[in-house]
């Protein structure tokens, strides 16, 4: 079986192949009354494209998506209806004759071995089948729409390439990284140094010129994404969009913040202090990419992407005859890529899109569930509000009951001390006080008769005031 599904909160599934006649995606998950430019759509996968330079592939395609379903055209534009959205796209331009050579010839480092031994003949590898850079168009727009979402709360995603070979890019600004240091047009090679630039053209074309590949890096920023987004320990931020980014075919590794650098510094030189930013918790360095305990901590996301070499060169290579089992040599034709990384540049904005839609999704239930958790809990403080009133009213009751007792009681104690005074008896009697104190006490029980007791100390001190004063 072939997992070709990714998500649950927006769910994707990818089928068809490179040479296959299309290639569709289906989305799961977007909501209903959604805008989206489709124009916008297009120019994004415009800049995946190939067959546009000397270190792209020659296969040229229209790249177009046709929508199935999901999306209404309305006076006011495509508005999503709510149903999943199913987009296809028709490879023209095929050469499946290329690829005889290699039916039981794999070549290095491609899929062509591992997917015969898990799917047998069966499987149509022409093109690289499902395993080829093709697979990822679907992926970018599916991401395109995620992002045009994204983009309306505030939330962007931009990368450039970081490296060719050993040639490095000038990197984002951890801590402000600026979305318009590399224009996002197609065709265009996006880095941010124009010398970089220029010299990464150079070294991948003279890698074209002699017939091999070579391999770099994209480096990727997600900015204006609140904190709080990442559901530790196995659905982190990390791993979400590191499980995503792996399925783009070359991918080799993935790094966030300072990555791979920070297993060689000092706790005091990794560590982001915490400052108060624009009257919010930020961090004054990005070493930790915006992400600690798999979550967002509200700076802005980075992380970098490895990607090997086009295991396709137009150099001869030693591989097997895998029916015969026999040691031989290929040389390939075909139209490859001599670099992937240009072209993948779109892809792994893609691929965050859709990993951190996935998460905000679940993020949005939960402050959702905290605001109405919070309401419920304000509700609650009214139905004690109006406890308190109901119990405040018994009291007034009791108190009312209370004191005309009180007062009855202590008309009862002038009149036995009017008695008293009558009988020429004297007034005080500490055997009397005690065995009342004694009864009270008892009456009110175990837990409370010390209490009332003092009440009634008091209640006799100010009965005999009371005397003494009438
Ligand atoms: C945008 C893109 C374009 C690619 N173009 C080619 C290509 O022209 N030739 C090729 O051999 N591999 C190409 N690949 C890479 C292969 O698809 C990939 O190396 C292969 O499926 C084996 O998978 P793995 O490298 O992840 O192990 C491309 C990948 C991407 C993302």
């Amino acid at each position: 079986m072939m997992s070709s599904k990714y998500g649950q909160e927006l769910q994707i599934e990818v089928s068809g192949a490179s040479h296959a006649p299309t290639i569709e995606i289906v989305m799961r998950g977007i909501p209903a009354g959604v805008k989206v430019d489709m124009e916008e759509v297009q120019a994004f996968l415009n800049r995946r494209k190939g067959g546009q330079n000397a270190y792209s592939t020659k296969r040229a395609e229209a790249d177009t998506p046709h929508v199935e379903s999901g999306l209404d055209e309305t006076p006011k534009g495509f508005i999503t209806n709510g149903q999943p959205l199913k987009a296809v796209f028709y490879n023209s331009n095929t050469r499946s004759s290329d690829y005889e050579q290699m039916r039981y010839v794999p070549r290095p480092s491609h899929a062509d071995f591992t997917s015969y031994v898990k799917y047998g003949d069966s499987m149509d590898r022409s093109g690289g089948g499902m395993f080829s850079g093709r697979m990822t168009l679907p992926i970018c727009f599916a991401g395109a729409v995620a992002m045009q979402i994204m983009e309306k709360r505030g939330i962007s995603i931009f990368a450039h390439v970081a490296s060719i070979g050993n040639i490095k890019d000038d990197s984002f600004n951890p801590v402000n990284p600026d979305p318009n240091s590399v224009p996002r047009k197609e065709g265009y090679f996006p880095a941010i140094n124009k010398s970089a630039r220029d010299r990464m053209v150079g070294y991948m074309t003279a890698c074209a010129g002699d017939g091999d590949s070579v391999g770099g890096s994209v480096e990727c920023a997600i900015t204006g994404l609140p904190a709080g987004v990442g559901e530790p320990l196995y659905d982190s931020m990390e791993s979400t969009i590191a499980h995503m980014m792996f399925g783009i075919p070359a991918v080799k590794g993935i790094e966030f913040g300072s990555g791979f650098k920070c297993g060689t510094m000092k706790g005091s030189e990794c560590n982001d202090p915490f400052i108060i930013k624009d009257g919010h918790v930020a961090t004054e360095t990005n070493h930790s990419g915006g992400i600690q305990g798999g979550i967002s901590n509200g700076m802005p996301v980075i992380l970098r992407v490895c990607f090997k070499p086009t295991p396709s060169i137009y150099k001869e290579q030693r591989t097997v005859n895998m029916k015969e089992l026999t040691e031989t040599t290929l040389t390939l034709a075909g139209r490859h890529d001599p670099c992937i990384v240009p072209r993948a540049v779109p892809c792994v904005e893609a691929a965050c899109a859709i990993a951190v839609y996935n998460l905000l999704v679940k993020y949005d239930e939960q402050q959702e569930k905290a605001a109405i958790d919070l309401e419920k809990a304000q509700e609650g403080d009214n139905g004690a509000v109006h406890n308190i009133e109901s119990l405040r009213g018994q009291i007034d009751s009791v108190d009312t009951e209370l004191a005309a007792l009180i007062s009855k009681r202590m008309d009862l104690a002038g009149q036995i001390a009017e008695e008293k005074v009558k009988a020429g008896l004297q007034i005080q009697n500490p055997g009397r006080e005690a065995e009342v104190l004694e009864h009270v006490s008892k009456v009110a029980g175990f837990e409370k008769g010390t209490y009332v007791k003092e009440v009634y100390k008091s209640l006799i001190a100010q009965t005999r005031k009371y005397e003494e004063d009438f």
